[in-house]
């Protein structure tokens, strides 16, 4: 590594993305990586408290915030909780990079648009309109982050997918195991991205922007989510298809998962149909290449199967 080595402040350690950052982000320097126990957002202002010393003591060069309140569905009856960890807490982190110089990570989400249409959502030119709960409090985590820390770099992604913690592959894997038959939503496009994936972006761009001004136009907001596209049914397929490759010992076949519209499968939160994310933003301003998201994939049931 060209550079020198730097300190990386990392909430959220215990989560599908904050694991592997917690180990892509030693590429960078020292990392000090808290989870929930050392860090609760769910209270801003203990939250403070708790950070002040933390982050005076340790000086960061960068703050990268995995935590956040991921429970789509729930969100719709727990808006306090969360608006408190993905939103409140966001800013109070923004102030604390903001003093301590340091950069600010944030992640986002494809939730925070409505889904209308079938073109990729671009960051400059499209606005989020929130369908949910969960969609408007990382909204409002979003423009905290600007309004209080310069050098914010958000990452909005899509359908996130690793071997650690729980998504819809796991899911997936276990129910079909469990019973012969499956039926899956194929009406709501977008592209499963690996954990892996967003972790080594994650270390690319800082690599990049660690050394930047302040003022460097290259801080703001980026979607990042792995190449092409597909439904949750055609995902389900071919999560199943491939495990069966790998000897999975499964009683659904690909050809028994039966594609459903949103309408047969009711959930409290609404999901947006069209969650394809534009990344050329991401790709031309930092030369990075995005594989296809059945790359992703394929790694994950390597290490599972
Ligand atoms: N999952 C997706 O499909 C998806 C899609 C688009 C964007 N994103 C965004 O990507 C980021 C990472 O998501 P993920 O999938 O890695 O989520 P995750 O697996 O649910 O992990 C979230 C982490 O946040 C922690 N957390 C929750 N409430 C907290 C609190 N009050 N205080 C401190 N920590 C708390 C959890 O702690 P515990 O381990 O103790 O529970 C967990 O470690 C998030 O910003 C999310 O909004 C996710």
């Amino acid at each position: 590594m060209n550079q020198p080595p730097y300190r990386v402040l990392l909430l959220g350690a215990n989560g599908q993305l904050g694991f592997e950052l917690a180990i892509a982000l030693k590429a960078l320097g020292e990392v000090r990586a808290l989870t929930r126990n050392e860090a609760d957002l769910s209270n801003a202002f203990a939250l403070r408290d708790n950070l002040l010393p933390v982050v005076k003591k340790f000086q960061p060069h960068v703050i990268v915030n995995a935590a956040a309140y991921t429970a789509v569905d729930k969100a719709q009856t727990e808006q306090t909780i969360a608006l408190q960890v993905n939103a409140q807490s966001v800013g109070v982190l923004a102030e604390l990079a903001q003093s301590a110089n340091a950069v600010l990570v944030h992640y986002s989400t494809d939730y925070v648009f409505d889904g209308a249409g079938d073109k990729p959502w671009a960051e400059e030119d499209d606005a989020p309109n929130p369908l949910s709960a969960y969609g408007q409090s990382k909204w409002l985590g979003e423009c905290a982050v600007r309004q209080h820390c310069r050098k914010h770099l958000i990452l909005r992604t899509s359908w996130v997918v690793g071997a650690h913690g729980n998504n819809f592959l796991k899911t997936m894997l276990r129910l079909a195991a469990e019973r012969d038959s499956l039926r899956v939503v194929a009406d709501q496009i977008g592209v499963p991205t690996s954990t892996d994936l967003l972790a080594k972006v994650t270390v690319d761009i800082l690599q990049t922007m660690l050394p930047a001004a302040k003022d460097d136009a290259r801080f703001g907001t980026y979607h990042l989510a792995a190449a092409g596209e597909t439904s949750w049914h055609a995902y389900a397929q071919y999560v199943v298809a491939n495990a069966l490759k790998r000897g999975a010992h499964l009683s659904c076949k690909p050809e028994s998962i039966e594609p459903i519209p949103t309408s047969a499968y009711p959930l409290p939160a609404p999901r947006p149909a069209n969650s394809r994310l534009n990344t050329e933003k991401i790709r031309s301003n930092f030369g990075i290449k995005l594989p296809a998201w059945q790359a992703g994939v394929d790694a994950i049931l390597d290490a599972l199967i």
